[in-house]
């Protein structure tokens, strides 16, 4: 199949590629560019793992093509630390114990942070419902919750 041109603003920088119609933005991120934070899970849109971020909004990588997002901003979870530091939602997860296995982890992270990003004191049931599409096989959820409570605190004091 033959290639589109693809520009997008990656990880906050400026990306040229190409890639097939048919090609996924899960697939393109990891198998092309080589972003491999961002995890295929159900391959369905079923589990959330894949979660990126697209024009700040969180969005399922595998059930979307590559090319419909020519122009578009995405963040993957390689977007987050700066410098060696940790952002906060990747403190959160990691201070709260919010992860076990970390496969589900960059897709909840990117979720958390999506939501973060729009809402900076989100209430439990307003963190449910935005990590409602990502499923934990080990953790339960309370300390995802907690995680990302922490996450908006500790926002909220860089912020002060
Ligand atoms: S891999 Fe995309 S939702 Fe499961
Ligand atoms: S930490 Fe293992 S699936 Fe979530």
């Amino acid at each position: 199949m033959p290639k589109r041109l693809l520009s997008l603003v990656l990880n906050g920088q400026p990306h040229a590629g190409a890639a097939p119609d048919n090609m996924l933005l899960l697939d393109y991120l990891r198998e092309v560019v080589g972003l491999t934070g961002t995890k295929t899970g159900c391959d369905g849109g079923e589990c959330g793992a894949c979660t990126v971020l697209v024009d700040d909004k969180p969005r399922l990588s595998c059930l979307t093509l590559a090319n419909t997002c020519d122009g578009k901003r995405i963040d993957t979870v390689e977007a987050l630390a700066r410098g060696g530091r940790m952002a906060a939602i990747q403190r959160g997860f990691h201070e709260k114990l919010g992860a076990q296995c970390g496969y589900c982890t960059p897709g909840l992270i990117m979720a958390s942070e999506g939501l973060l990003r729009h809402n900076a004191a989100p209430t439990v049931d307003e963190i449910r419902e935005a990590l409602g599409s990502n499923i934990c096989r080990c953790t339960g959820y309370v300390k995802i919750i907690e995680a990302v409570q922490y996450a908006a605190e500790l926002l909220r004091e860089e912020a002060a």
